[in-house]
Parts: structure tokens; C-alpha cells; sequence
């Protein structure tokens, strides 16, 4: 008998038919996505779930699917995964490191640029017809990228590739991270401070932690209070590590110059979000991996992932490892 795999929504076709060559999948490629009550009914009788980081993957979930030995997430980030219940259940979860770090790296660049030159607000300019004169010395003023200060928090696979660029723009990049990362500093040119230090000095700040309890609101009013005036905020990892009414409050009294955000607290961002009547801010919808040749990669990575799982092989992008122990692989494979 074939494996069982749930895929939660829609997902690029070559992850569809890797899975299919060992699987019987359960599919339904509509918009919007299904709820939460029919993922649950859709899980009673799986081996695997194939899901993304909209799909809160918790006890509920895991209890509802007896036979559940899998869980392949198309995402570097397990926020949404209850890893710790998960491993106790002998659930394995791959997921995708590696395989995002560029195309998340070049977002999180062009949201620096583009807060910091104003190119969003000079395409909206134009196309509102505001564009009255040609060339003016002091129209659209923005702050320069290159040779300036960058503060980069957290420097795992996605805050070193940022560091690679900055480089390049021949920027002064300090870092923060919860582990000195010594190999790193040489290489990359990199200088270790503290986060008030760093928030204190740096001209640009942009966040690359995973969402954990200890990062929740990493940056918050107090924070935002030690960045200098003209300093800009970029965020593409998670929302929550933003204190989210803090930065509005710092952006609409001028404690910063600007933000350039690809994630929120709330996804999608609420209509009413005062975010969106800011101008000096840059707003992106969670695209920071969102390139095809990408997204391809991650959705064939997670489904290797989870077909290595039911064959019994450990898989390299296996994010508990510790599982191996709970439940060893020979007892999990079924192709
Ligand atoms: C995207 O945010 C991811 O975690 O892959």
C-alpha cells in the first residue's frame, strides 16, 4: 500500500508529481486554501502532511492523525510547528534550509534600497501625476546605501548572504546574534556588537532571526527609541519579532526615517493596518523567497524530504534530529 500524503494548498507541480511517483496525494488545487476544519477532517488517515507556514501544525493536528510520520513544510521557518510535541510523537519534519538564502538575501536588499531611495514613492508620483517638475535639487531626497553602517541581527545562512552584498556597497556591517559567529567575522568583514550598541550605531538594521519566544518583539519601543532618527528598519523573517505598534508610533514621530517590511504580525496585512498610510514605508506580502526558480527548489526540497522519511532514509534537511531516537527510521518506512 502506497503512503498517504495531505497537501494542505496549492504548491508548484514539480513537488506535486516527486510525490505522486511514491504516494497517493491528497490534493485540492483551489483557491481560497481549505480551513482549518477540513484540514483536520483531511488528516485522519495520512502519513505525511505537505504544508506551509500559513498551516499552524500543532497538537490538535498531530492528534488527529494516528498514523501521521511526517510533516515536510515548504519553509526555512518551523514557527508554525509544534517541533517540541512533534519529536515526543516520533514525528519527523523536514523543511527547507539552503535552498531560499539568495532570493530571501536580494529582498531584503531592494527593500533597503527602495526605502532608502524612495522608489516606491516616486512611481506612485508619477503614475498619480505629482511629477511637476522635471528635475528639481531638492525633490525626493533619500539617504544613501553605500558606505554606510549596516546592523544586521541575527547572521545565520540569510543575515550572512545580506553581509556579502553589503560588501559590495562597500558598507560597514555590525552584527548581533545570540551565538558569536567568530568563523564569520574574518570572512565576511563583520564586527560583533551587543543589540543596543548596534541599534545605537548602525544606519540600516535588518532582522534575520527565526521566530522564537525569545525573539517575540525583539524590537520593541524601547529598541526603536535607541535607533538614530534617519535610521531605516528592514524586516524580512518573521512579523512578530517587530513589535508592530511600536513601529508605527516610531515612524509617524520620526524616532526612524523608514522601514522596509516583507512580513507582519497579522499576514495578510489588515486593510486598516496604519502601516499602509505611511509613506515612508515600503510594503511587501511575505515574497522574500518568492523568485520561480526558488520556489521550485523549496517545494521539490520538501517533498524529497518527506519521501526520503518514508523510505527510511534520514533526509539531510531533517530539522529534529532528535526524533531519530523517539522513533528510528526503520519503523517509519513504507516505500
Ligand atoms: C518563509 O518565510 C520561510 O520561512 O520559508
Amino acid at each position: 500500500m502506497k503512503p498517504i500524503v495531505y497537501v494542505t494548498r496549492t504548491i508548484p507541480e514539480v513537488a506535486l508529481a516527486l510525490l505522486r511517483q511514491y504516494c497517493e496525494v491528497i490534493y485540492r488545487d483551489e483557491v481560497p486554501p481549505p480551513s482549518r476544519e477540513e484540514i483536520l477532517r483531511s488528516v485522519e488517515n495520512v502519513d505525511a502532511i505537505y504544508c506551509t507556514l500559513n498551516e499552524r501544525m500543532d497538537k490538535e493536528i498531530m492528534d488527529t492523525s494516528p498514523r501521521l510520520k511526517v510533516i515536510g513544510t515548504m519553509s526555512v521557518g518551523v514557527d508554525h510547528i509544534d517541533v517540541e510535541y512533534a519529536t515526543s510523537r516520533g514525528i519527523y519534519i523536514v523543511y527547507t534550509p539552503g535552498v531560499l538564502t539568495e532570493t530571501t538575501a536580494d529582498l531584503a536588499f531592494a527593500l533597503m534600497l527602495a526605502t532608502a531611495r524612495r522608489v516606491v514613492e516616486g512611481d506612485r508620483m508619477i503614475r498619480e501625476g505629482r511629477w511637476k517638475l522635471a528635475w528639481a535639487p531638492t525633490m525626493m531626497l533619500g539617504y544613501d546605501v553605500h558606505g554606510k553602517k549596516l546592523g544586521i541581527i541575527g547572521l545565520g545562512r540569510i543575515g550572512a548572504a545580506v553581509a556579502r552584498r553589503a560588501k559590495g556597497f562597500n558598507m560597514k556591517i555590525y552584527y548581533y546574534d545570540i551565538m558569536r559567529r567568530r568563523e564569520l567575522e574574518d570572512e565576511l568583514g563583520v564586527e560583533y556588537m551587543e543589540l543596543p550598541q548596534l541599534l545605537k550605531e548602525s544606519d540600516f538594521i535588518s532582522i534575520h532571526v527565526p521566530l522564537t519566544a525569545e525573539t517575540k518583539h525583539l524590537i520593541s519601543e524601547k529598541e526603536l527609541r535607541m535607533m538614530k532618527p534617519t535610521a531605516i528598519l528592514i524586516n524580512t523573517s518573521r512579523g512578530p519579532v517587530v513589535d508592530e505598534k511600536a513601529l508605527v508610533k516610531a515612524l509617524r514621530e520620526g524616532w526612524i526615517a523608514g522601514a522596509g517590511l516583507d512580513v507582519f504580525e497579522l499576514e495578510p496585512l489588515p486593510a486598516d493596518s496604519p502601516l499602509i498610510e505611511l509613506p515612508n514605508v515600503v510594503l511587501t506580502p511575505h515574497i522574500g523567497s518568492a523568485s520561480y526558480d526558488t520556489r521550485n527548489r523549496m517545494a521539490e526540497y520538501a517533498a524529497e524530504g518527506i519521501i526520503k522519511v518514508l523510505k527510511g532514509e534520514e533526509p539531510e534537511n531533517l530539522y529534529n534530529r532528535e526524533v531519530v531516537k523517539i522513533r528510528p527510521l526503520h519503523s517509519v518506512k513504507m516505500i
